[in-house]
């Protein structure tokens, strides 16, 4: 009865863990890319006055003509880049509706979209729906898992139609630099490939480092199409906006796959994105030092606990420990902390990569510190032959 494209799609192996951690109960969850953080009060009020005021209809099938112009002013602002409100820019149910639009519009059967290890889970499900096929490059984590270019050139073919960049990163919290972004334009525009530019974590990068958009260079506008969100930068994720920008002729083929699903992105929830970009940006500031502090705290914590080490990642709100040295496999050992420390992370092999586990920091600092405490003595616990 059901079509061979979604039953090939695999059930992640965390719901399992998910059912153990509801069983166990008592669990501090760091697994999620959900901000802590309370929306900003100008944003949901701004929503709440959209309702009263009965903006409750359809909308504009691109988005709201005054969130557009907000938008394209925000790119220019940040990143210098001419991207015309009218018809450059789509909003839409978040930026994962955005990716799979983008997948689905430019993807072609049989094509090839290079997908970086660790991955973001969804660019591989986006791939098998448009019938494409994943090449997957392994990223180091000796290299603070930046990609080599040269590398990702290595594996291009004919077919080669689509590279997915996500910069700042999830799960890896790697920043790419300005040399390495240039680098795989280059590529893309020498191979004649679009590169899907996934920045829903621009604001979050740290230690006084700037975020680079593949969309500051001067000659990406047709090699590269721009995800974003609201969802991360003001702590929105269920209001469910995103956007895409990209040149006219891909968004107007963009528009058609959206109309389709989702008519209009959520009217009120487009009024309280007027309203955040509008308002003051402290909020987002006072978000992102908060962050930084917290990464700094599950770094010194994971680097505590024997056999298990952590870099400091420059971006988003994830760290990806290496737990190699204690001889267990990333799912059993994220079933054995939920079932004795009562703590969920997420095992590295959902990401592809074997050996290690993402921690979210999105949570409370007060969160962080239980669970580490409780992680630490769980690992100290665990059989001595694991432990060499
Ligand atoms: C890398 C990445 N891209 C896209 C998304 C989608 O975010 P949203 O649909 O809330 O905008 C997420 C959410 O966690 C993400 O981590």
């Amino acid at each position: 009865m059901l079509a061979d494209r979604i039953l090939g799609v695999q059930r992640s192996p965390f719901y399992s863990i998910m059912e153990l951690a509801a069983k166990r109960g008592d669990c501090i969850y760091l697994h999620l890319g959900e901000p802590e953080f309370i929306t900003p009060q100008h944003v949901r009020e701004a929503a709440k006055k959209a309702l009263d005021e009965g903006h409750t209809h359809y909308g504009p099938d691109r988005g709201l003509p005054e969130l557009r112009q907000l938008i394209a002013a925000k790119i220019h602002r940040q990143y210098g880049a001419a991207h015309n409100w009218q018809d450059e820019i789509l909003v839409t149910a978040g930026g994962q509706a955005a990716l799979h639009i983008a997948v689905m519009a430019l993807a072609n059967p049989g094509d090839e979209i290079v997908i970086l290890l660790p991955h973001y889970p969804p660019y591989v499900v986006n791939a098998q729906l448009a019938g494409a096929k994943a090449v997957f490059v392994k990223l180091r984590s000796e290299e603070a898992f930046v990609p080599n270019p040269a590398d990702i050139e290595r594996v291009i073919t004919n077919r080669t139609k689509l590279i997915m960049i996500l910069t700042p990163n999830n799960p890896t919290g790697a920043v790419y630099p300005k040399e390495t972004l240039r680098r795989l334009l280059d590529i893309a525009r020498r191979h004649d490939i679009v590169l899907i530019a996934d920045e829903v974590y621009e604001s979050l990068v740290y230690d006084g480092l700037q975020h680079t958009s593949l969309l500051s260079f001067p000659d990406a506008r047709e090699h590269v199409v721009q995800v974003n969100s609201f969802s991360k930068t003001y702590a929105m994720t269920g209001l469910r906006v995103g956007y895409l920008a990209a040149s006219a002729d891909k968004l107007l083929q963009f528009l058609k796959y959206h109309h389709t699903v989702n008519i209009s992105a959520n009217v009120p929830s487009q009024v309280a994105c007027v309203a955040a970009l509008k308002g003051p940006q402290d909020c987002v500031e006072e978000m992102r030092s908060a962050y930084q502090a917290r990464r700094d705290l599950v770094v010194k914590r994971l680097n505590d606990i024997p056999g298990v080490r952590c870099a400091l990642p420059k971006g988003s709100f994830f760290v990806f420990a290496d737990i190699r040295e204690l001889g267990i496999g990333s799912l059993d050992f994220v079933e054995y902390l939920v079932r004795e420390a009562g703590v969920v992370l997420t095992n590295g092999s959902g990401f592809d990569y074997e050996g290690f586990v993402r921690v979210s920091y999105a949570a409370k600092p007060e969160s962080i510190e239980e669970a580490m405490g409780r992680m630490k003595a769980a690992v100290l616990k665990m059989p001595a032959k694991k432990n060499t």
